[in-house]
C-alpha cells in the first residue's frame, strides 16, 4: 500500500510539471482526483488493512493528498499570472501614438446657398417654408392664372408623372416654386411673407440647366404694396448676398402671375454695371452690365382669387428664380458649367 501510495504521489507530481494551461489541469484533477481517479481507487483498499496499517496508511494518503493539492493550487496561480501577462502583452496599447483624425465633411454648396438665401430674407421677417415636389397641376398652373390650353405653360417643359388624375387634375413634378404660392395662401393666414426653397423639375440639361434644381420663391401679401417695396426687398438680397454695391434693375416682361411683370437684372461686378473694361472693351460676362437673376412682378388678382384673398383689399408682389444659377453668379466662384455641381466630384466640392 506504501508503495503503491508513494508511486502515485511520483507520477502525480511529475505530471503537474508538464501541464500548461488550465484544461492540462482539469484533466489532471480529473486523472487523480476525481470520483473514479487514481487516489480514490487506492484509498478504497484501505478497509481491507490490518487497523495498525490501516491508521498509517491512512495518514500517508492524506499526507500525500494535501501535498499534491498545494501543488496544484501553486501549479493554478502560476497559470493564472501566465495568461495575465500575455493579455498584457498582445493587448497593450500605445496611448501616446496620435489617433486618426475623422475626416471633416462640409455641407453641399447648394445647401449652403440655400441656407445663406434664408438668412437673408429672414431677417426682413420672411418665414422659410419648403412646399411639395411632386404636386397637382392645379397649384403649378391654373392656380398661377395658367388655364389648361395656354402656350404659356408650354415654357415650364413639365415632368407629367404618370398617376391617375385627382379634382385637382395630374400629377406634375413641380417645375417651378411658384405653385407654393397657392399653398401658402391657402393656410388662410394674412399678411404673407414667405419664402418657398424647394426642388424643381424640368425636360432640360445643358451648361446652364440641370433637371433637378433648386428654386426660392418670394411671396409679401398685405394691404398697400407697392413696386417699390419690392425693388427694396430686391436690392436688399443684392446687397446682402452679392455684395454692398451691387443693385438691381427691373425690366419689363410678361408672367401669367403677375402684373406687372419684370425680369430681375443685378448690376455685374465685373464692369460694375457700365459693360465695358478698361480700354473700352465690352465686357466678357454680362450684357451691357447687367446679368439676368429672376422673375418678379405684382401678384396678379387672379392668383389672389385662386387663393382665396380678397383683391379689393390685399395685393402683393412675388419673384422667384433659381439657387445654383444665383450662387453661380456670386463673385469668386467663377463656375462655368452648372452641372459640375451635382456630379460629386470631390475634388470640385471640397474646394468651397
Ligand atoms: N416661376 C418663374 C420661373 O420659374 C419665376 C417667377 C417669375 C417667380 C415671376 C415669381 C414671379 O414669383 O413673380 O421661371
Amino acid at each position: 500500500m506504501k508503495e503503491k501510495l508513494l508511486q502515485f504521489k511520483k507520477r502525480a507530481l511529475a505530471d503537474l510539471e508538464k501541464i500548461k494551461n488550465e484544461e492540462g489541469l482539469q484533466d489532471f484533477e480529473v486523472k487523480y482526483f476525481g470520483r473514479k481517479g487514481e487516489y480514490n481507487a487506492i484509498v478504497k483498499e484501505l478497509p481491507k488493512l490490518e487497523p495498525v496499517d490501516k491508521k498509517d496508511m491512512g495518514r500517508l494518503a492524506n499526507e500525500i493528498k494535501l501535498e499534491i493539492e498545494e501543488r496544484v493550487n501553486k501549479t493554478k496561480r502560476e497559470l493564472e499570472a501566465k495568461k495575465l501577462e500575455s493579455i498584457v502583452n498582445d493587448e497593450w496599447i500605445d496611448k501616446t501614438i496620435p489617433g486618426d483624425k475623422p475626416e471633416l465633411g462640409h455641407l453641399h454648396l447648394t445647401t449652403q446657398a440655400i441656407k445663406e438665401i434664408s438668412n437673408i430674407f429672414s431677417r426682413i421677417g420672411f418665414q422659410m417654408r419648403s412646399y411639395r415636389e411632386v404636386e397637382w397641376d392645379w397649384y403649378a398652373f391654373e392656380s398661377l392664372n395658367m388655364p389648361k390650353s395656354h402656350p404659356a405653360r408650354d415654357e415650364w417643359e413639365t415632368f407629367f408623372v404618370d398617376l391617375p388624375q385627382g379634382k385637382k387634375g395630374k400629377v406634375v413634378l413641380t417645375p417651378h416654386t411658384s405653385s407654393g404660392q397657392a399653398r401658402e395662401m391657402e393656410l388662410g393666414k394674412l399678411p404673407i411673407r414667405m419664402t418657398n426653397i424647394s426642388k424643381c423639375y424640368r425636360r432640360q440639361s445643358d451648361i446652364s440647366h440641370v433637371p433637378m434644381f433648386h428654386q426660392f420663391e418670394g411671396l409679401f401679401i398685405d394691404k398697400n404694396l407697392s413696386i417699390s417695396h419690392l425693388k427694396g426687398v430686391l436690392d436688399y438680397f443684392a446687397r446682402s448676398f452679392f455684395g454692398p454695391d451691387r443693385v438691381t434693375r427691373l425690366r419689363p416682361f410678361h408672367f401669367m402671375f403677375t402684373e406687372p411683370s419684370f425680369e430681375v437684372d443685378i448690376s455685374c461686378d465685373v464692369c460694375k454695371g457700365t459693360g465695358k473694361l478698361e480700354g473700352s472693351d465690352k465686357c466678357r460676362l454680362c450684357k451691357e452690365g447687367w446679368l439676368e437673376l429672376g422673375g418678379a412682378g405684382m401678384v396678379h388678382p387672379n392668383v389672389l382669387k385662386a387663393g382665396d384673398v380678397d383683391s379689393n383689399e390685399y395685393n402683393g408682389f412675388a419673384f422667384g428664380w433659381g439657387v445654383e444659377r444665383t450662387f453661380m453668379m456670386k463673385e469668386g466662384t467663377k463656375l462655368d458649367d452648372i452641372r459640375i455641381l451635382y456630379k460629386n466630384d470631390l475634388r470640385f466640392l471640397e474646394q468651397f
